[in-house]
């Protein structure tokens, strides 16, 4: 925005004239969106039986390994740049100890081995927390009800150490815990993965927008309580800036805000105090209104590429999105 918009006045200026026809449109259009700017979030199974359609995500299904390679085939195909593997764990090994979060065969691990050979020039990102192979379904230990962070923080380090063994190239850490950037950073350039990314969930508000993604990822039933003690307040835009400032300061490469259309003022504050490179998270809940919608026929599916081009407007450099392979397709159709 210039600092001082120069608008003559009624009829000089009739605002109209440029959007008269599609080549005026398209040679004004101030953002764009493409393929190159999604992030592709999926979820892989190691329970049998478990593939499928997810109820509350129409359209979206939990992956095996085999299918997590063609979803990773796909992509590449579809130009979409990223995949980010989220694990459905078995139920009966999830503990109190969490100790299959840094487990090498873990599903997660397992998986992200499977993408990268199928798939090698596309980047894998991955999730650090430990709700996937906690009883609890919290994302950190818990203790007579805390949850605590400095524990957490270290078993996370444990658990990003073996993401970057097993070739990933951009670690998610989504638990909100305090110091985890820098441990993580730290503890990746001790073991010579220097190059690996992080690309924090720098503002993860708490969010009911979630709801769908504990169904997906079985973990719904489990959550003793809610993750209001290490989830941003919603009500709160200058502490997400503060979580933002904090986890760049200790060497975060990209961040992310999360959930996406709901907080579209803090994608755009966080983009302009901060110019680094800045992704939205569409989070299954914004996904199942507007998948919700659609099938019911209440929405021409148009909104979802409206919806997606609303990020860039907001400022940010991607969205991680379960509409990216249909998004994709759509641009791709023009
Ligand atoms: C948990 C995690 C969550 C999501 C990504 N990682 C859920 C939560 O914090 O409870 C949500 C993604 C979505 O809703 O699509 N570490």
């Amino acid at each position: 925005m210039p600092a001082t918009p120069i608008i003559a006045p009624f009829p000089a200026t009739r605002l109209r004239r440029l959007r008269r026809t599609p080549a005026l449109r398209a040679l004004t259009a101030e953002h764009s969106l493409s393929a190159a700017n999604l992030i592709w979030p999926i979820f892989v199974t190691e329970v049998a039986g478990a593939e499928g359609e997810i109820a509350s995500m129409p359209g979206v299904d939990r992956l095996t390994l085999d299918g997590a390679k063609r979803a990773a085939e796909r992509a590449m195909e579809l130009g979409i740049p990223a995949i980010c593997i989220f694990p459905h764990s078995d139920p009966d090994l999830k503990t109190e100890g969490c100790e299959r979060a840094w487990d090498e065969n873990n599903i997660g691990n397992r998986a992200i081995r499977a993408i990268k050979q199928a798939a090698p020039d596309l980047a894998v990102m991955t999730d650090i927390a430990l709700d996937p192979y906690n009883i609890n379904g919290h994302d950190g230990f818990v203790r007579d009800g805390i949850i605590l962070n400095d524990e957490t923080v270290e078993a996370l380090v444990r658990m990003a150490l073996a993401q970057a063994e097993a070739g990933a190239d951009i670690l998610g850490p989504s638990d909100m815990m305090d110091g985890r950037i820098g441990a993580l950073r730290a503890a990746l350039e001790r073991a010579g993965h220097k190059d690996v990314a992080i690309l924090s969930y720098a503002a993860k508000f708490a969010s009911d927008f979630y709801g769908p993604f504990r169904d997906a990822v079985g973990a719904s039933g489990r959550l003793v309580g809610d993750k209001k003690t290490y989830q941003i307040n919603p009500a709160n835009r200058d502490e997400a800036l503060r979580c933002v400032a904090r986890d760049l300061a200790e060497g975060a490469d990209m961040v992310m805000v999360k959930p996406g259309m709901p907080y579209l003022d803090v994608c755009r504050e966080v983009k302009d105090r901060f110019g680094a490179p800045t992704y939205a998270y569409q989070v299954s809940g914004e996904y199942a209104m507007i998948e919700g919608a659609i099938r019911q026929g209440w929405l021409k599916r148009d909104v979802v590429l409206e919806s997606l081009l609303s990020f860039r407007r907001a400022g940010c450099d991607g969205i991680l999105t379960y509409y990216a392979p249909q998004a994709a397709e759509a641009l791709a159709r023009g």
